[in-house]
């Protein structure tokens, strides 16, 4: 039989559910309402892509999901925290996400910047704790801090954000501009999930060079299909449509056109899976993610 993409993705998106869920409990302690802004956002659903393509990367060298889980759960915290500072009236000013109201409609924004602080600083607490208890080496541990937190600061994803409202009505963008963009701000964690969960895993130099290319071509589809999901989305997408227009966002449809900018999508799911050439049957869940999020609808 062949392989099940919906399944794979089913079973995993469940277990990391489980852990997120054991992670981030909403105690009777006094500033519990921090804890239950944190638990809204990171349980309020999500594709929960990073953490399964940290897996998969991780599983593909040898690696144990038992060892990659917390650390794949960490860069899913990272990941939420930019989310809910993304939909901050400061920044894309969003009422809508995963399906539900926005972090700060709800909590009200002090509680919800706390939120992201928390879950940010937390995922490295928890790198560094459940690393070491997991039977990681301290070296192993560091290397993988070293990747996540260059990939999540002003090397990588804030760096991405400042540079997307720095854009913000800007006419005259290159496309060059925008890959930069799109890669700091989204694809910079994306190939640090991978990097990271193959580093647990004992991937070989070779090994993580070729998974890092492939990752840094997802990443740039990843977020070239958000920009067009923008546009062309269903309700399923969870989040108000049409947000970039108003908020006069550069993005790739925007200079190139909703066709151009989905057969450019199109165009690096192919490179992405091309980067996995030399790898054998082992590596289908890795290239059958692409293809999957490369005709996604949400
Ligand atoms: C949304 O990410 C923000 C981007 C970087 C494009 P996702 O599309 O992965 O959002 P969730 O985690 O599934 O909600
Ligand atoms: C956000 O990009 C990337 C992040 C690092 C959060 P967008 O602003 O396009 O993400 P959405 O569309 O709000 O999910
Ligand atoms: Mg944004
Ligand atoms: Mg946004
Ligand atoms: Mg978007």
């Amino acid at each position: 039989m062949g392989f099940d993409i919906e399944l794979y993705l089913s079973t995993r998106k469940k277990i990391i559910d489980k852990k997120l869920s054991e992670l981030i409990l909403v105690s009777a302690e006094s500033m519990s309402r921090l804890k239950e802004s944190m638990r809204y956002s990171i349980l309020a659903g999500g594709k929960r892509l990073r953490p399964i393509l940290c897996l998969a990367a991780g599983e593909f060298v040898g690696g144990t999901i038992e060892k990659i889980l917390p650390i794949s759960c960490a860069i899913e915290m990272i990941h939420t925290y930019s989310l809910i500072h993304d939909d901050l009236p400061s920044m894309d000013d969003d009422s809508m996400r995963r399906g539900m109201p926005t972090n700060h409609s709800v909590f009200g924004e002090a509680v919800a910047i706390l939120a992201g602080d928390a879950l940010l600083t937390d995922a490295f607490l928890m790198v560094a704790s459940e690393g070491i208890s997991n039977g990681l080496s301290p070296s192993l541990v560091v290397e993988v801090i070293r990747d996540i937190s260059k990939a999540a600061g002003s090397q990588g994803m804030v760096m991405g954000q400042a540079l997307d409202l720095a854009l913000e009505g800007k006419e005259e963008v290159t496309l060059e501009l925008i890959e930069e963009m799109h890669s700091l701000k989204t694809g910079a964690l994306i190939q640090a999930s991978v990097v990271s969960g193959a580093r647990i895993g004992g991937a070989t130099d070779s090994q993580l060079s070729q998974l890092r290319q492939y990752a840094r071509f997802l990443g740039l589809s990843f977020q070239i299909i958000d920009d067009v999901l923008d546009i062309e989305g269903g309700s399923e997408i969870g989040k108000a449509r049409g947000a970039d227009a108003r908020r006069k966002k550069a993005t790739y449809p925007t200079l190139v056109g909703i066709k151009k900018a989905k057969e450019t999508a199109q165009k690096l799911t192919e490179e992405a899976i091309f980067a996995l050439k030399d790898f054998d049957e082992k590596a289908e869940p890795l290239r059958q993610l692409a293809y999957y999020l490369g005709a996604r609808k949400y």
